[in-house]
């Protein structure tokens, strides 16, 4: 088992103590299944008040459920629909500060205010979207994104 303690004072040290880690979680690993597990762990051993921390596949033109850490959640989520399905239709970055007032957000556990989804785009194939949720209401800020979208980036070259 790895036992990465990361507890960096500013956001930016945080997210940069975690891409480190990251990098070296995923290296010299080519199972895209297993490299989407151990990252969905770390995340959420690492990223303060998140419930919900995990991928969805492009299987098809349809998002199908991938490893995570939370609650059970909803197992296909088409491109017209919900937060994700709008990361994956648009390949842009949804930062939504209350899911609540998201039209068509797809309420997998209803402990989840806010959220971040980050498509993961190789070659001009869309692999899936990574989708964080969080209890907090704007609980991601321009910074967290940018963090985010960095692990995102190290998990799209190792999937
Ligand atoms: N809330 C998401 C669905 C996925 S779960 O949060 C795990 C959405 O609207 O796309």
């Amino acid at each position: 088992m790895y036992d990465f303690k990361i507890e960096a004072a500013d956001k930016a040290t945080l997210y940069s103590d975690l891409a480190s880690a990251l990098e070296g979680l995923v290296a010299g690993e080519t199972d895209g299944i297993a490299n989407m597990a151990n990252a969905s762990a770390l995340i959420w051993e690492s990223l303060p008040d998140v419930n919900w921390v995990g991928f969805y596949r492009n299987v098809g033109g349809e998002l199908v459920l991938g490893p995570f850490q939370g609650r059970p959640a909803c197992i296909r989520i088409p491109f017209d629909q919900g937060v994700c399905g709008a990361a994956a239709a648009t390949r842009q970055v949804q930062r939504v500060k209350d899911v609540h007032a998201f039209p068509g957000h797809i309420a997998c556990d209803s402990a989840s205010n806010s959220e971040i989804v980050v498509p993961l785009v190789r070659d001009g194939e869309l692999l899936g979207v990574l989708d964080i949720d969080s209890p907090k209401h704007g609980r991601f800020d321009a910074g967290d994104e940018a963090g985010i979208v960095r692990l995102a980036e190290i998990i799209t070259r190792a999937i």
